[in-house]
């Protein structure tokens, strides 16, 4: 497996790859794998012939008082996993790199940001979707491959890549969970056992959201007000947004119909986890 430092050097090896006639595949990470980056590298490897990983901390989507500096990070332990599953690239650059001095060029998807965690986390997208424009700038790939757990980031990016006519499939998977149901995420190590224990909430009222609607429950008031009331119920739970919204426009709802998302943001302690389940009614 390849480590690339330089956008210089990576374009040199897709350049490469892309000259022997291989298709490329991107997964975009800021590290700390777990099995859910892994189902993605997977699956970028079964579809495209060469998989690149970009593995970078991005200072851009992140406010002024979260936690860019204790984001967990062990490179060594990335590569080795990400060799195990068959990655050929590694692309990992500084931040100089990537945001040389004088930088001033962004880009904003409109709308779809304004709600959810982008209410929450003002100028988050605007550096996901700066950073993940450079980084196809960069690749080029064929395919892009992104987790349903961050559902609000992967529409965003489908809306920019549409409306931007960039040249690639963007391929969305589903939350891989552990063995209890709580959707992996690098943040689930800043947990403490008891709000490990407590972080349950998120996927015990997302299953409730779903029987309900299984059982014909279409009044998304009374949908969000079951999931809140399971939420406050735990005490070390702090609901930071619970919303039903229909998909992909993130519209608010009556009455469920169609494509909908619930989509949860809670605190645990210093930590926010979000969840959701996406579902055809
Ligand atoms: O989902 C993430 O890990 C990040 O938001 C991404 C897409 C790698 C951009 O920094």
């Amino acid at each position: 497996m390849h480590i690339h430092r330089t956008i210089a050097e990576i374009r040199q090896f897709v350049g490469q790859c892309r000259a022997a006639g291989q298709t490329v595949g991107l997964v975009p990470t800021m590290g700390y794998f777990h099995e859910g980056h892994l189902t993605l590298m997977r699956e970028a490897k079964q579809k495209c012939d060469v998989v690149v990983v970009t593995l970078y901390v991005n200072p851009l989507q992140f406010g002024p008082k979260e936690d860019l500096a204790q984001y967990p990070r062990d490179f060594e332990r990335d590569c080795t996993m990400a060799r195990d599953v068959g990655v050929d690239a590694i692309f990992t650059p500084l931040d100089q790199e990537m945001y040389p001095q004088g930088f001033s060029t962004f880009v904003e998807v409109t709308g779809l940001t304004d709600i959810l965690c982008g209410q929450s986390r003002p100028g988050h997208f605007r550096g996901v979707t700066t950073v993940v424009t450079k980084l196809f700038n960069i690749v080029a790939p064929d395919q892009a491959f992104f987790g349903q757990k961050d559902a609000q980031q992967a529409l965003v990016i489908q809306r920019m890549v549409r409306d931007l006519n960039m040249n690639l499939e963007v391929v969305i998977l589903p939350t891989v969970r552990e063995h209890d149901g709580l959707a992996m995420s690098s943040r689930n190590v800043y947990l403490t056992e008891e709000q490990r224990r407590d972080a349950l909430v998120l996927y015990r009222s997302l299953c409730a959201f779903r029987a309900a609607v299984q059982q014909g429950e279409r009044d998304a008031g009374k949908l969000r007000g079951m999931m809140t009331d399971m939420i406050t119920t735990v005490p070390g739970a702090q609901p930071d947004y619970v919303e039903i919204l229909a998909v992909p426009d993130l519209q608010p709802l009556e009455t469920l119909q169609g494509g909908i998302i619930a989509a949860l943001a809670v605190r645990f302690g210093k930590t926010r986890l979000i969840d959701n389940v996406i579902m055809e009614v």
